[in-house]
């Protein structure tokens, strides 16, 4: 037997510290205007010292696990979407079971980097869909602030810290919930965006510290072009998937990686205006935690009400996109 399956309360957490444009202005050679003409951005939340992921990804799931009514004991699963893991073992949502008190849940990371939360979606979904687990919190948690070269202007003034949760459940009788999702891949464009130090391929050294090896790389107009593709095409797949079509979507809650992006994206789709939710001018792109921050903000703002149609799309390195479309 299969289950529909919906999402029951989102929770979210950003760090007390906010870096604005005119701060960047005096750590690179850089300009407020420049940054909010190209990106959107104005300012960014950063992590404290010694608050690692796991700890954002807590106070995210508290806040959820209260707006679905439910205690972190009735947790079949935890799933973090994250690149910016507290170790790389153990996995963050072991951390953050082990912060909420979780014991019944099994718990892993979902390495997609910006689609990791809609990655991390599809799974629980699956699992809950046939009749694996009945509540599952999925976090999209990024301290992208600790793998930012704060040396290179064309990426240290684009990202922040910050993390998103939802509780997925068995739907109730007559709610349609998940309607559809659509996932994918281009491992042929890893080059363009990565971080390609202290992994296997090559470990951390003095040498690989001195090349600035553990720090994101980006070629920025490239990702941009594939960035919008990618995520245009697969808003229009998985509607037409649900039988749905732009004009029956309430509210898309969009990867928050550069406004102009967006913008573009929200062209090719044809959307009515004023349904595309934005938040990146407050909060930059935090990755896998932009959608479910987006999406909390919006729940809380009452931008979304029960019925609306709503859809998600992302799109991040390796390449990897996804996209969602679900009834609130
Ligand atoms: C990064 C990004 C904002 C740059 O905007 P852009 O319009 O493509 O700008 P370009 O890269 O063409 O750079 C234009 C110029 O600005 C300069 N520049 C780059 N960063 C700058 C900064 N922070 N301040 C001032 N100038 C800057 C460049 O050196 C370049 O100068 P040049 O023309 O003399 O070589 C944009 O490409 C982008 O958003 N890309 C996608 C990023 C993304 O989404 N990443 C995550 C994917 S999930």
């Amino acid at each position: 037997m299969t289950h529909a399956v919906k999402i029951s309360g989102t929770g979210s957490y950003l760090p007390e510290k906010v870096l604005t444009n005119y701060d960047l202005e005096k750590m690179v050679d850089t300009t407020h205007e420049w940054i909010h003409s190209r990106s959107g951005i104005s300012e960014r939340h950063i992590a404290a010292e010694g608050e690692a992921t796991s700890h954002m990804s807590a106070a995210a799931a508290r806040n959820a696990l209260d707006a679905a009514g439910i205690t972190a004991e009735d947790l079949d699963m935890i799933i973090v979407g994250t690149i910016t893991p507290d170790m790389v073992f153990p996995n963050t949502a072991c951390f953050v079971q082990n912060q909420i008190g979780a014991p019944n849940a099994f718990c892993f990371d979902v390495e997609a980097a910006c689609s990791g939360f809609l990655y991390a979606i599809d799974i629980a979904r699956n699992y809950i869909s046939n009749g694996s687990a009945k509540h599952v919190l999925v976090i999209g948690a990024e301290k992208l602030s600790s793998i930012t070269d704060w040396e290179d202007r064309s990426t240290c003034v684009l990202f922040g810290d910050g993390a998103g949760a939802v509780v997925l459940s068995v739907a109730d009788e007559g709610e349609r919930g998940i309607m559809g999702t659509v996932m994918g891949s281009d491992g042929r464009l890893n080059e363009l965006l990565n971080v390609p130090g202290g992994g296997s391929r090559h470990p951390a050294s003095h040498q690989t510290v001195d090349d600035r090896m553990h720090y994101m790389k980006m070629a920025g107009r490239e990702v941009f072009k594939h960035a919008v593709r990618c995520m245009s095409d697969a808003a229009t797949t998985v509607l037409a998937k649900a039988g749905l079509t732009v004009d029956d979507v309430a509210c898309i809650i969009p990867h928050q990686a550069n406004a102009r992006i967006i913008n573009a994206i929200a062209s090719r789709l044809g959307t009515k205006d004023g349904i595309v939710y934005m938040n990146l001018e407050r909060v930059g792109n935090m990755s896998a935690a932009s959608v479910p921050v987006a999406l909390d903000e919006a729940v809380r703002e009452g931008r979304i009400k029960r019925g609306d149609i709503v859809l998600f799309v992302a799109f991040g390195g390796g390449f990897t996109w996804g996209a969602s479309v679900l009834e609130w």
